[in-house]
């Protein structure tokens, strides 16, 4: 277990390229082993969760290169995939887990995931059953609260229509991938956007979806052309840096090649609705998705109410929001976001813990929290609970705190974001490694 101690650096300035979009990175993994033929993609995120994503394929027989510049994938198309021979390790990784259960649902023969106790805590019955509609036979095997093993027996499947049951990208991916095997047409319905990157991606690729009034549609029989992606900044990684940079004082940051899918963009709405001063640059599209540079300077930052349809397009920023909303004037309210407790961590029950911690009044809700700003932030032995995104909070938090603080177990900042630490430390951040 490694800790880190942050000391105070309110002041952070210069240019950083922040690591590729981890959902992203996750699809080009799956779609490029998918499709007929060679895939170079650059620019991809190397953290943990996408290694496990690399880790399943190869399992399944599909060869990944990993250079230090590029990943050459060798698709397999979408029936080439092998029987693996031992348990797929999804880590600590929910994309990885949820989508890979569409994609075996339709393979003739059975497989096994499992992952690491966070992982394994983590409902997976809301994939399981819309592919148990299309016929697809999976269970749940558990050794103990923290052990668990999903075992997927692919079967023919058909076409099913399936209205989400709550905004969520990974379980939409998991019915469409499915959908590519499924006789008929496959089709899902959400009653709130959620990121739509999987559709983005497979019709780039050149299978044709329908996509109108929240409605996603889909035919079997069409096959994946095989394509170099670069796989644009990563949105949920930039908010840290975007967040470090309002509530700093004097900080002056640029954030390059960002991607700003508007599925994505929540975080950019409620910085500038708090009175961030955010700077959209040079915006352009890379692989079908939009891309800009984003540049932050520090402001006196007001309360926002979060909540609808904002959540999906946010849901990961909201521990690194807790922080903005405890440095801004007023009660911040985020409510519709019960999905957070069924996250890495419980994002609620965490976050308002280390918030107390931090001085900072905050009040957990089922579905919400409210933070009251502004607090003078103490320093302390901040806990990320093994949760990147609270650990990489905290940490910004802890640039403003009166005197040097530690963040504990900061391992899992590698599944999204491995050099987080290094690119604080470049824009001025002062932290020392403890092990
Ligand atoms: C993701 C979707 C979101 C998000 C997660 C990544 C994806 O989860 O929280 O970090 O890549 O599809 P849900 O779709 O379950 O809300």
């Amino acid at each position: 277990m490694k800790n880190v101690r942050v000391h105070p650096a309110p002041t952070l300035k210069g240019e950083i390229q922040v690591p590729g979009d981890k959902s992203v990175s996750h699809r080009a993994v799956m779609l490029s082993a998918l499709s007929e033929g060679v895939s170079t993609l650059r620019g991809l995120l190397m953290g943990e969760d996408v290694l496990s994503t690399i880790g399943c394929f190869r399992e399944l027989g599909v060869q990944v290169e990993i250079f230090p510049d590029r990943v050459v994938v060798h698709g397999v198309g979408l029936k080439g995939l092998r029987p693996p021979q031992r348990v797929l390790d999804c880590g600590n990784s929910g994309t990885t887990m949820r989508l890979m259960m569409g994609i075996l649902a339709g393979q003739p023969f059975e497989s096994r995931l499992t992952g690491d106790a966070s992982l394994n805590r983590r409902p997976m019955e809301r994939v399981a059953k819309p592919l148990r509609e299309m016929g697809a036979q999976i269970e749940e095997f558990r050794a103990s609260e923290t052990e668990r093993v999903v075992k997927v027996t692919g079967r023919p499947l058909r076409g099913i229509h399936y209205k989400l049951p709550v905004a969520s990208a990974q379980i939409k991916s998991a019915v469409l991938l499915a959908g590519l095997y499924a006789s008929g047409e496959t089709g899902v319905e959400e009653g709130t956007a959620s990121r739509d990157h999987s559709e983005r991606m497979l019709r780039h690729k050149g299978v044709a979806l329908e996509i109108s009034g929240g409605r996603i549609r889909v035919r079997s029989g069409q096959s994946l052309k095989a394509e170099d992606l670069e796989i644009p900044g990563d949105i949920s990684s930039a908010a840290f840096f975007l967040v470090g940079g309002a509530i700093g004082k004097d900080s002056q940051i640029l954030l390059k090649n960002v991607g700003v899918n508007p599925t994505r963009t929540g975080i950019l709405e409620v910085l500038q609705a708090m009175g961030a001063p955010l700077e959209s640059l040079n915006l352009r599209e890379i692989g079908g998705e939009p891309v800009a540079d984003l540049r932050v300077r520090s402001v006196s930052l007001r309360a926002a109410r979060i909540a609808g349809a904002l959540i999906p397009r946010l849901i990961d920023e909201i521990p690194i929001l807790c922080i903005a909303a405890a440095a801004a004037q007023g009660t911040t309210e985020v409510r519709d976001a019960a999905e957070l407790r069924v996250k890495e961590t419980d994002r609620i029950a965490a976050m308002e813990r280390e918030l107390g911690k931090l001085g900072v009044k905050a009040r957990g809700l089922p579905d919400g929290i409210d933070v009251a700003g502004p607090a003078t932030f103490q320093a302390g032995d901040f806990e990320s609970g093994t949760d990147h995104r609270v650990a990489m909070s905290m940490a910004i938090a802890a640039t403003r705190g009166p005197k040097a603080s530690r963040v504990l177990d900061v391992d899992c900042v590698q599944t999204s974001y491995p050099n987080f630490f290094e690119q604080l430390q470049s824009l001025g951040g002062k932290v020392e490694l403890e092990s």
